[in-house]
């Protein structure tokens, strides 16, 4: 359908908490999720929300191939996540880098739980069920953050660990969220 812009960290949308969706399996909802795969896939992230791209509803859309960029993170099937509701199976935290493609060109070192549950809807008003952990856990709590209004600088502990990807990581690649 169409590349939208994503908006960058000090717009105000990206600081509210979204809606959840009532209807599902509409012609709206295709085309929302539709442009969101298209802006996703054109900027190469590994997940994107509707907030990003100007539209406060509870959607997100997360995935990724594994590939010789990144020899480190797990494969993530191409899922739809509407009206999420995560439940973490343990207290176990690690802290790993992140991008965010409304936070460009920076990264820092973010706490996230190990091992989730994470429910909700596809598009077309099927049911999701999954367990996940590590790299797909970490990508499933940046994206519902967006949806409550949290950008992943917020969650930083050691600023010392946030700076600007050219300078930390000089020789590689890293994914946005
Ligand atoms: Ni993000």
């Amino acid at each position: 359908m169409a590349i939208k812009t994503v908006l960058k960290m000090g717009e105000p949308l990206l600081l509210e908490v979204a809606q959840t969706v009532a209807q599902f399996n509409t012609p709206e909802l295709h085309a929302l999720v539709q442009d969101m795969q298209d802006t996703m896939t054109s900027l190469d992230g590994a997940g994107l929300a509707a907030p990003q791209i100007g539209v406060g509803l509870q959607v997100v859309i997360f995935g990724f191939k594994k590939n010789q960029r990144y020899p480190d993170a797990d494969e993530i099937p191409f899922t739809v996540l509407i009206n999420p509701k995560l439940t973490m199976l343990s207290d176990e935290m690690e802290e790993d880098w992140e991008g965010c493609l409304s936070v460009p060109g920076l990264r820092g070192k973010v706490p996230r739980y190990v091992r989730l549950r994470y429910q909700g809807f596809d598009h077309f008003g099927n049911e999701i069920d999954r367990e996940a952990s590590g790299f797909h856990a970490r990508v499933v709590q940046h994206e519902c953050d967006h949806l409550q209004g949290i950008l992943y600088p917020m969650r930083i502990r050691d600023y010392r660990s946030f700076g600007f990807a050219e300078v930390l990581f000089p020789d590689r690649s890293v994914i946005d969220e």
